[in-house]
């Protein structure tokens, strides 16, 4: 860690986790916690809590936790550094920046940099676009595709001029340094001298919002007919095409509010959707939706809605993006848009109602896919065989068992197909998809998900009942511990002087693993109301986890011992083995 523990624990004792977690998710108090719905996972009952004393937020859904600065990185997707330096900045904390490791520091700062540049270079286009002589051109194209004053205004569209050097010397007068300038991907660097010529020119630009509502990047629109159509800003320290979402930082709260999300792939898609009142929508800008993408949407809304085109393009784009949808796990419909219309001409021509009520009948993936394959192969025998053929593939990514067998019954009525033969073919598909796949990864057997429950109940009244710490101290039991993961925490906790306020968030302060801050988060969320005698239940504990590990090693003691008498070589070694697969199992049982 680059910052000293105590700067980490000022700025946690001196934030508000409710206030920070309210400021994305609607609390609601009940009890000594605020519920919400979580940020991090579709829910549809609030199962998402703050615990305003502990300065903790725990998910008894996901189980996503932790305090006040894993939430704002997990939730903005931003690194520790950042964090810091975002709630510092927030509660007005000095941090020396002498005090962060250089080569962070040079990150954080390039990253800051750029925002405040983006933000003044869109103001710079804005500028154009409303000055009289300068944005006529641009205004009057804005006019005749419908965009409205209000939104031109609400996602601060501009224009760049039809110069090479407009921003080039616009950065020259702000004094941005060489670094900065280049990084920001507004100028490339010309080859004939050493010398820099605009990116964008004479393009209507949309400025990219983060989710934080700081300037990523640019896209820039020709207003003729001339190539390319579009331009985006390069990958940059700020801008990754595969996270962002064009309009979520607008969209976000009416998609919480609906529950839906439609996803649609253009700027003037976005706008014009926005425009006739459906604002739960963001623009995925022609690019192939990754994995980020979705999960990001899926703290937003628990069902998302795909709109494309009728033509193949928008066929082809749908087909690419529903394995994601399906491996996430979450309800996907298509919309494919009838005539040749995209969500802008439609919404455009027909209006707000029309949209909606084609929403609402938006056909799910395996509909979708089943209709696409249908009039592909026809019904005829041999059809509906490479039917069934292609359709087996996309039924062995469903996980979900019920799920699945819901959609082979579909399956083998459209078809006429018997279910049994259906399945059989499924389920090869299934088992062959699944022997491909390498062993499992460690993400998928996560031996941090220890272990013996006494333990964790130690831990848990450690954090809960601090008094008590020293009485497991004089005992020791932590020495007893078969959990090494469990021995590591317990150390720190032990470690964190007990006089002082915040106990709990002192001890996050000491925490740099996620997976060791949720177990944190969860167990300080356990709720012992109903036992009056803690300090018995903590002897009580103690005294079964001590002799039970008392007990194990010297029956296996005994036993090694004997054999080793008994010169059993075999037997002895085997008992050794035991030894070690006991300890193992305790270090990397799940639970
Ligand atoms: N796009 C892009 N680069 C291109 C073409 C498209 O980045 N060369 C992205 C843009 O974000 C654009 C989206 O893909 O908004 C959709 O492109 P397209 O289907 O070509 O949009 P049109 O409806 O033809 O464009 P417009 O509505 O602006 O006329
Ligand atoms: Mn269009």
């Amino acid at each position: 860690m680059y910052i000293p523990e105590e700067k980490i624990s000022e700025i946690l004792n001196t934030s508000d986790i409710v206030d920070i977690v309210s400021e994305s998710v609607i609390l609601k108090k009940s009890g000594r916690n605020f519920f919400g719905l979580c940020p991090f996972h579709s829910e549809k009952t609030p199962s998402f809590s703050v615990n305003a004393d502990k300065q903790i937020f725990h998910c008894f859904g996901c189980s996503a936790g932790g305090n006040a600065l894993s939430f704002v990185m997990k939730y903005h997707g931003i690194s520790f550094l950042e964090a810091v330096r975002m709630l510092a900045r927030k509660y007005n904390i000095v941090i020396e920046t002498e005090l962060i490791d250089p080569v962070r520091r040079k990150e954080v700062l390039v990253k800051e940099s750029l925002f405040r540049l983006n933000k003044r270079v869109m103001v710079f286009y804005a500028g154009f676009l409303s000055d009289r002589s300068r944005g006529g051109g641009a205004r009057s194209y804005l006019e005749k595709r419908g965009v409205t004053t209000d939104i031109i205004e609400k996602f601060n569209l501009g224009v760049s001029r039809d110069v090479w050097d407009a921003a080039v010397n616009f950065l020259k007068k702000e004094k941005v340094t060489r670094t900065i300038a280049v990084n920001s991907g507004l100028i490339l660097s010309r080859k004939q001298d050493n010398g820099y010529y605009d990116r964008f020119r004479n393009r209507l630009m949309f400025p990219i919002f983060d989710i934080n509502m700081q300037v990523a990047g640019f896209g820039g629109r020709v207003m003729d007919d001339s190539m390319p159509k579009y331009m985006n800003s390069p990958e940059t320290p700020v801008y990754s095409k595969s996270k962002i979402l064009y309009g979520l930082h607008a969209a976000k709260q009416y998609c919480r509010r609906e529950g839906v999300v439609y996803i649609v792939e253009g700027y003037f898609d976005f706008l014009s959707l926005y425009q006739h009142g459906i604002k739960n929508t963001v623009a995925s800008l022609g690019t192939a939706l990754t994995q980020e993408h979705v999960r990001i949407l899926k703290g937003y809304a628990s069902k998302m809605v795909l709109v494309f085109d009728s033509d193949d393009a928008g066929i082809n784009a749908a087909k690419r993006s529903i394995q994601i949808f399906m491996k996430e796990g979450v309800d996907t419909r298509i919309l494919v848009l009838p005539g040749k219309n995209d969500p802008d001409s439609f919404v455009m021509k027909h209006g707000q109602a029309s949209f909606l009520s084609l929403a609402a009948e938006a056909k799910t993936i395996m509909q979708f896919l089943l209709e696409l394959a249908i009039d592909t192969h026809g019904l005829s025998v041999e059809g509906r065989i490479k039917v069934l053929d292609e359709m087996k593939l996309h039924l062995a990514l469903i996980h979900d068992s019920a799920l699945r067998s819901l959609y082979v019954r579909e399956l083998s009525e459209t078809l006429n197909i018997d279910e049994k033969a259906v399945l059989e073919k499924v389920r090869d598909a299934f088992v062959q998809n699944n022997t491909k796949k390498s062993p499992l990864m460690p993400e998928d057997h996560d031996k941090h998900l220890v272990s013996d429950p006494r333990e964790r109940q130690i831990l848990s009244i450690m954090l809960n009942y601090p008094k008590l710490i020293p009485e497991m101290v004089k005992r020791d039991v932590v020495s007893y511990f078969y959990s090494e993961r469990f021995q590591g925490i317990a150390k720190k906790i032990i470690a964190t002087e007990l006089d002082k306020d915040g106990f709990v968030t002192n001890v996050m302060a000491k925490i740099d693993d996620n997976k060791d801050q949720e177990l944190i988060a969860s167990l300080a969320m356990d709720d012992f109301s109903g036992d009056e005698d803690m300090a018995q239940t903590t002897h009580v504990l103690m005294n079964r986890i001590i002799k039970i590990r008392k007990k194990n090693e010297n029956i296996l003691t005994t036993k090694i011992i004997s054999a080793e008498k008994g010169c059993d070589a075999d037997v002895t070694e085997l008992l050794k083995q035991k030894q070690q697969e006991i300890q193992q199992l305790h270090d990397g049982q799940q639970l």
